[in-house]
């Protein structure tokens, strides 16, 4: 299912991402499509918050991949703007992370498209103004009636 939102500010993404961070389990991955400064690590905050955990989400821009660990579910934060090749993806430890409680978010998930697990949810930015997105979720039923 495709489910269309739009948001007039990083504040309302940030909570459209708690939203959805409410209601991901372990094993979720979420593949970003989206350019520079769309928002994908603005929402990611907000999926962080969602899910419970505490700290500050920054972009992986350096790092590659940021971890958020939780008593509960982590969050495993990829930035696959420099990846180009699997053994690149290999040294991001990207297929190391999946399991049970461990939630992926993906930016410039196109870079990997190939490596993603079956039933990524694939989460669209647009920017269709300075402060305006269009955000497209591919998703299950969970992803429904979560805008304002
Ligand atoms: N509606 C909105 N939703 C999200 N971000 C917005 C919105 N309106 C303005 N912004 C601004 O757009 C920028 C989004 O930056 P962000 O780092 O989240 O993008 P990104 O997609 O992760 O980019 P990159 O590919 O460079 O990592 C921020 O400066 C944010 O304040
Ligand atoms: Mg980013």
């Amino acid at each position: 299912m495709i489910y269309e939102y739009t948001t007039s500010s990083s504040a309302e993404t940030i909570e459209l991402g708690r939203r959805i961070g409410e209601r991901l389990r372990g094993g979720d991955c979420i593949a970003y499509i989206g350019g520079l400064g769309a928002g994908k690590t603005t929402m990611t905050r907000g999926i962080a918050m969602g899910m419970g955990l505490e700290d500050d989400v920054t972009s992986p821009t350096f790092t590659l991949v940021n971890e958020y660990r939780g008593a509960g579910l982590s969050l495993i934060h990829f930035d696959m703007y420099r990846i180009s090749s699997s053994a690149d993806l290999e040294t991001t430890g990207f297929f190391d992370y999946m399991d049970e409680d461990t939630v992926l978010a993906v930016e410039w998930s196109e870079n990997t498209a190939d490596a993603l697990p079956p039933g990524t949810v694939t989460v669209t930015l647009e920017r269709t103004g300075d402060e305006t997105r269009r955000i497209t979720i591919n998703g299950d039923e969970r992803f429904a009636d979560i805008g304002d």
